[in-house]
């Protein structure tokens, strides 16, 4: 059980929204991420808001998600400070301002034009990890020189040519000083999600009248649009004809990726990416243990988000049972349904050393446009250490050791 001796720090910084006159006045207007949902519904055009806010089926793994975190209850002890905590925290060598970044999207410049530069640049102002996604709208160069100090990059499985692509991509991600290298699992099929199939989203992508109004009534999204043109796949455009098409490119993805990584090829990307390897949408503890005895440095509890299929458990259920699997012999981080510092706080808990979100982050883009990122790091690190402050917890390592109920737990 918690020791409460522990918990004094003397220097511990008081941080309330009232610190920062931006923070104090978008919090006024943005309270929380659920705000920014609402507001983001109303300014974006119907199919960018349902290509971001959609999960697959009936959106039962989304509301899974949420509900699992929701459930997790922090049992606080008193009487030692009233000073709120540092959140700051090491992974792989580096020290981030908080456990919070921002998970590897593809297509996000669909829901907000310049998404992957505006996610970029927020990360690298707070010091939060960056992931930039393998069919995300921007080159791993460009992501380089924009978020230096905190890129990540994600990759899926590129097969063909005995991985010549993927691994071209991880001695690009080398080359420009990429700090962790993600490989992404939890893709082996192709899922259907039904609010994209409503409005329209296919592959290939044709804009109809519908998306063109829209468009024309979003001003904010229209600005963008003209500013940065249409959404692109900026990292594979080296391996197609040199005058590829938004849709050529994506033809060509659907060629040449797909399927899951096996065990023997993450053997082999283990071999070629030198730096920290993190393996993204793990569920079982079996899987987690698969992980470790390869090399891997890293897993990313997650569920995509409730993308893919809708009957997965929710990665904060599973957590426990990888992290006891695990013990301690990699670093573990986990999204899906994270939309407070509050989720990341039970996350931390639970055992996790870092927590990303993916869609509070573009429901941030919607409303506020390039400053919506940021404003989502400031909110969940404001409702961070207020969680952290009321259990009475100063580190990781101490949130650790907080009593918890947790009746969604997975016993596998
Ligand atoms: C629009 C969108 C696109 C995504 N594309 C990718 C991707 O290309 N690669 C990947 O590993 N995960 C992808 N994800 C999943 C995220 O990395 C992350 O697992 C998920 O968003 C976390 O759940 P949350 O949205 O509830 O925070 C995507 C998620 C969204 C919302």
């Amino acid at each position: 059980m918690h020791d409460a001796t522990a918990l004094r720090r003397p220097n511990a910084k008081i941080y309330t929204p009232a610190e920062n006159p931006r923070f104090a006045a978008l919090h006024r207007r943005f309270p929380t991420v659920a705000y920014l949902r609402r507001h983001a519904r109303r300014k974006l055009p119907h199919f960018a808001f349902e290509y971001c806010d959609g999960g697959a089926g009936a959106d039962g793994g989304i509301a899974r998600n949420w509900n699992a975190l929701d459930a997790v209850e922090l049992v606080p002890r008193y009487g030692v400070t009233t000073a709120l905590p540092p959140v700051d925290v090491e992974l792989f060598g580096k020290r981030y301002s908080a456990p919070i970044g921002v998970a590897p999207m593809g297509g996000p410049s669909l829901v907000f034009p310049g998404a992957d530069q505006y996610l970029a640049a927020a990360c690298q102002r707070a010091n939060v990890p960056y992931t930039l996604g393998l069919v995300g709208g921007m080159t791993v160069e460009r992501a380089a020189a924009i978020a230096p100090d905190v890129l990540w990059f994600q990759l899926y499985r590129c097969s063909r040519n005995e991985h010549a692509i993927g691994f071209d991509l991880v001695k690009r991600a080398e080359a420009c000083g990429v700090h962790v290298l993600v490989l992404t699992v939890d893709v082996p099929v192709r899922t259907t999600r039904s609010r994209e199939v409503a409005v329209g989203i296919t592959s290939p992508f044709r804009p109809d009248l519908r998306m063109l109004a829209g468009i024309l009534a979003s001003p904010g999204y229209l600005r963008s649009l003209l500013r940065h043109g249409q959404p692109r796949f900026g990292n594979l455009k080296p391996y197609t004809a040199n005058d590829a098409d938004v849709n050529e490119v994506a033809a060509f993805v659907r060629r040449e990726m797909g399927g899951a990584f096996t065990w023997d090829e993450i053997a082999k990307y283990r071999e070629r990416w030198k730096g920290p390897l993190v393996v993204k949408g793990i569920l079982h503890p079996a899987d987690a243990e698969k992980c470790v005895a390869l090399g891997v440095d890293g897993i990313v509890v997650s569920n995509h988000g409730g993308r893919q299929v809708e009957g997965l458990p929710a990665p904060i259920d599973a957590l426990p049972a990888i992290a006891r699997a695990v013990g301690g012999r990699a670093r573990l981080m986990l999204d899906s349904g994270i939309r407070s510092g509050l989720d990341v706080a039970r996350a931390v808990a639970l055992g996790a050393d870092l927590a990303f979100a993916g869609k509070a982050f573009l429901w941030g883009l919607g409303a506020l446009g390039a400053e919506g990122p940021s404003h989502v790091i400031d909110l969940m690190i404001d409702e961070m250490k207020s969680a952290f402050g009321q259990v009475g917890a100063f580190t990781p390592g101490e949130a650790r050791s907080v009593a918890i109920r947790h009746p969604g737990a997975l016993h596998l």
